[in-house]
């Protein structure tokens, strides 16, 4: 790795995080780990499929290392994500009546949550479960269908009492969008104003080099920050695409140089509003590995400061470089 450039988390007023995987935690990658965030949230390993595929069997081997190796590095490290309604086994849902489900997700908990007590300060308690084209907001998940809002209850009630030192966060994507702002800020209104132990809302922030515009993100912050609810900025990544360009056979220099614009637009308004942030985790480690590569479509694509050979991008630069 280079080691004539800053440490990016030296350069922020809050935690910088990357989420990563085993694979990560071996060689090059985990030097520029090392170097360069404070933070780490497993992409994968602390999934429901990942932690419990058979009701009542646990495998928390990759869950372990990933522990391990933040607490030996001194890393702080974000849970992710105990309610999901993807990669979720289809059995947590299997003849579930409501007292069923409720009972299955308050087990998960005790035994996900128990595991890596005092280890993992921050918890993704529920993630996506808003949808702001329903007229309550609620996503039509099984967890919804099956329950209404008492999942989320139950899910922060045991997930509080399991861990009570832990910070325990509510993620969705899209929250720097006008109309799912809102759906979420009346949903996260009315289940504190209920007692339900929400600490933090977490803004994934999957954006593309052009949208949403920065003052959207801006406004969101401003936004939850009326609520007096903390807030953290949980899956960032800088898509290259557009609604306009959907490929490239390689992406273009001047492309890369438009998101390295893009990335200092964005850590502009998280400087500005440090003071309502407390971490920004980016959605990987490097351009060789990014869920982006695959999602939506089979495509290549570059999201992240450093690039395939883990060597700083724009990108890079666009987050060290303050205005
Ligand atoms: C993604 C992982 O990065 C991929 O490896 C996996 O195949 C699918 O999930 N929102 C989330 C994350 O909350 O859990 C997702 O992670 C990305 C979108």
């Amino acid at each position: 790795i280079q080691t004539d450039i800053p440490s990016l988390k030296d350069t922020v007023p809050f935690t910088l995080g990357a989420a990563f995987h085993r694979g990560a935690t071996l060689g090059e990658h985990a030097k520029l780990i090392n170097k360069h965030y404070g933070s780490v949230t497993p992409g994968n390993a602390l999934k429901w499929d990942a932690t419990e595929p058979a009701e009542g069997r646990f495998t928390f081997d990759e869950g372990d290392a990933l522990v391990d190796f933040a607490t030996g590095n001194g890393l702080e490290f974000r849970g992710h994500t105990l309610v999901w309604h993807s990669q979720t086994p289809a059995w947590v849902f299997e003849g579930a009546t409501k007292e069923v489900l409720l009972q299955r997700v308050e087990n998960h908990i005790r035994a996900v949550m128990g595991r890596y007590k005092g280890r993992i300060g921050t918890w993704d308690v529920v993630n996506e479960v808003i949808d702001e084209n329903q007229p309550d907001g609620l996503r039509r998940s099984p967890w919804f269908e099956i329950t209404g809002l008492d999942y989320i209850r139950t899910a922060f009630r045991v997930a509080r009492e399991v861990d009570p030192a832990a910070t325990l966060v509510f993620n969705d994507y899209n929250t720097e969008f006008p109309r799912k702002r809102e759906a979420m800020y009346k949903v996260v209104k009315q289940l504190r104003d209920e007692g339900v132990p929400i600490d933090a809302v977490g803004h994934q922030l999957h954006v593309n080099i052009e949208q949403p515009p920065a003052y959207f993100i801006e406004d969101t912050i401003e936004r939850f920050a009326t609520l007096g609810v903390e807030q953290q900025v949980t899956e960032l990544d800088v898509s290259v695409y557009t609604d306009f360009v959907s490929t490239y056979p390689t992406v273009p220099a001047d492309v890369l140089a438009r998101q390295g614009h893009r990335y200092k637009e964005i850590f502009d308004v998280f400087r500005r509003q440090a003071a309502k942030l407390s971490s920004v985790t980016i959605w990987g480690v490097a351009d060789d590995e990014t869920w982006l590569s695959t999602f939506p479509i089979n495509r290549v694509n570059a999201p992240l400061p450093f690039d395939d050979e883990l060597q700083a991008k724009p990108a890079f630069w666009g987050v060290a470089d303050p205005s």
